[in-house]
């Protein structure tokens, strides 16, 4: 079948099933030319907390579609591909968080989304990168364990006087960006404006204009008067600046880098899943009920 004619039957599909189809920025360009909605992980946290529909099926890595189950339990959430995981969740355990609670009593427990179900369980409130700053300036503690990502603790202390006791996880996409990745980039691009997620290694961070979420990126070069941006995030997001941002040039960079596991998800198995109804995401009860406390929290801060 041609991209168009699989595109087609998805949408019939998607009718017929009653389902929605959620997308992260970093999915490729075919995948979220079918998505009803694109988005970071808070935006798509938010919105799947509001879904109506019998289905949402979930395009980006599965800690995402979990928060979506976690927060709409009455929904079947899909994920099409069970293998779509992320690595930097995949760091931290429920025990490690356990034993940080122990070794740091009376701190909060502020978790990134970026986290599997059982670790937002062991946590007071999760956060995003783009609402991280703002949710640790709304806790009443004057110190905060911070899981998974150290990068994104590093950059938060640096803004808060909160007292931050970060875990030891990374990403490995964002870790890939260098200094000198920044600097080439400037040199080749003088006027631009350099854009980089808070992932990445402070030295890069160091070397930002602006650090912002996936979405963030996306809104500030909407509303910028700038027209050239080095961007140091996954390569899906700039894609979709490029498609959806014309008269403005985006850059990697450096080189382009990819999540490998964001990339698994194809058309094809978008079609697959809504056909076959395949893979259903399910959390057990008890952590379900526990993790939903921390997502919630976050949510309602409406930061
Ligand atoms: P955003 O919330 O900025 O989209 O980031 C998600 C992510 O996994 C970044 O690597
Ligand atoms: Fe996880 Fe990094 Fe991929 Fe984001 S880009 S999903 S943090 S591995």
């Amino acid at each position: 079948m041609t991209e168009n004619g699989l595109k087609e039957q998805i949408v019939k599909l998607k009718k017929k099933k009653d389902a929605l189809i959620l997308v992260h920025n970093y999915q490729v360009a075919e995948v979220q030319e079918v998505g009803d909605y694109i988005g970071d992980s808070l935006e798509l946290a938010r919105k799947a907390t509001g879904v109506k529909t019998s289905i949402i099926v979930f395009c980006g890595v599965r800690f995402m579609a979990e928060t979506a189950k976690i927060l709409n339990p009455d929904v079947k959430v899909l994920i099409p591909r069970s293998d779509a995981g992320c690595p930097m969740a995949d760091m931290i355990t429920r025990d490690d968080v356990i034993e940080l609670k122990k070794k740091h009593p009376g701190a909060v427990v502020c978790s990134y989304v970026n986290t599997n179900a059982d670790v937002k369980a062991e946590t007071d409130i999760c956060c995003t990168s783009a609402n991280a700053v703002e949710v640790i300036e709304n806790i009443d503690s004057d110190r905060v364990v911070f899981t998974p990502d150290k990068n994104l603790a590093s950059y938060v202390g640096r803004k808060v006087n909160t007292e931050i006791i970060p875990f030891d996880g990374y990403c490995y996409v964002h870790t890939r960006f260098s200094p000198e990745d920044i600097e080439k980039s400037k040199a080749a691009h003088p006027g631009a404006v350099v854009l980089v997620h808070p992932e990445c290694n402070p030295d890069v961070v160091d070397l930002a204009d602006e650090v912002l979420s996936t979405s963030g990126m996306l809104k500030y070069a909407r509303e910028s008067a700038g027209t050239e941006f080095i961007v140091a995030t996954e390569e899906g997001l700039i894609g979709r600046m490029s498609r959806e941002i014309p008269g403005k040039a985006f850059y990697s960079a450096g080189r382009a880098h990819f999540c490998f596991n964001m990339k698994k998800i194809r058309l094809e198995d978008v079609y697959r899943s809504l056909d076959e109804e395949i893979y259903e995401v399910t959390v057990e009860p008890e952590i379900m009920e526990k993790a939903r406390v921390s997502l919630e929290r976050m949510i309602a801060a409406k930061l």
